[in-house]
């Protein structure tokens, strides 16, 4: 069996009554359905404001989740109003996302600027999740997983169509080529419903769901099954 691997993206959704919601759901099915998740890594990537409040949740009740930031600064601790850097972040969680197309898209960050935050985060010991939208994007290397996400599949984009899973997996074997031994997994639309039809695909090994993982049920869900494939 293949460890697989999910990470829910909350991206910029719910306040911390929301965040209690989902946990307190998350975590009635976690110990009613007991799964066994020796085969998936499960990863959140939570704004900053709910690190702190998921990292309490997850170790009172011993979740099978790893937590994650969405960003980090691309510099060091110092004077950089706003910015969380990766030695912050690292009090929470242990994983960061760099490169989503959200975030190229509308706050223009360039491959140099997420060079620089990967830097950051490995120097402080962070896992990295980095995006790319086809294969022509270029992945720094030591990154720990790398997310094909073509921008127009995202759910708030094209309305939950995701992409064919022929054609995601051919893109994701072009870019496992590209970096061996990185594992590779797909964003775009997935859901409960269309999971395993992505992960039953030679070179996609996990997936990145958005939309999908604010809902604690189907979040769940999504890791029942990759556990059990
Ligand atoms: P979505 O988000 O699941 O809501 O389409 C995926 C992503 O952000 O990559």
């Amino acid at each position: 069996m293949r460890k697989r691997f999910i990470a829910g993206n909350w991206k910029s959704y719910k306040s911390s009554a929301d965040a209690n919601a989902w946990f307190d759901t998350f975590t009635t099915l976690y110990q009613e359905k007991n799964i066994s998740t020796e085969y998936v890594t499960a990863v959140l990537l939570m704004p900053f404001t709910l690190l702190s409040l998921a990292f309490e949740r997850i170790k009172n009740a011993k979740l099978p989740l790893s937590l994650g930031s969405q960003d980090v600064s691309p510099f060091v601790e110092g004077a950089y109003t706003g910015e969380i850097n990766a030695g912050q972040i690292t009090e929470f969680a242990t994983w960061t996302l760099v490169g989503h197309s959200e975030r190229r898209r509308d706050f223009s960050e360039s491959d140099e600027l997420l060079l620089n935050k990967v830097e950051r985060a490995k120097e402080k010991g962070l896992k990295v999740i980095y995006c790319v939208q086809d294969e022509t994007v270029a992945a720094p290397s030591g990154v720990d997983v790398i997310a094909y996400e073509p921008p127009w599949a995202i759910s708030a984009v094209s309305g939950g169509v995701a992409q064919d899973q022929e054609k995601a997996n051919d893109m994701c074997r072009k870019i496992v080529k590209k970096y061996p031994g990185v594992p590779v997994i797909y964003g775009g639309s997935t859901t409960p419903d269309n999971v395993l039809s992505f992960v039953e695909k030679d070179s996609i090994f996990g997936v990145l769901p958005g939309g999908a993982s604010l809902v604690a049920e189907k979040f769940f869900s999504m890791i029942t099954q990759l556990a059990t494939k």
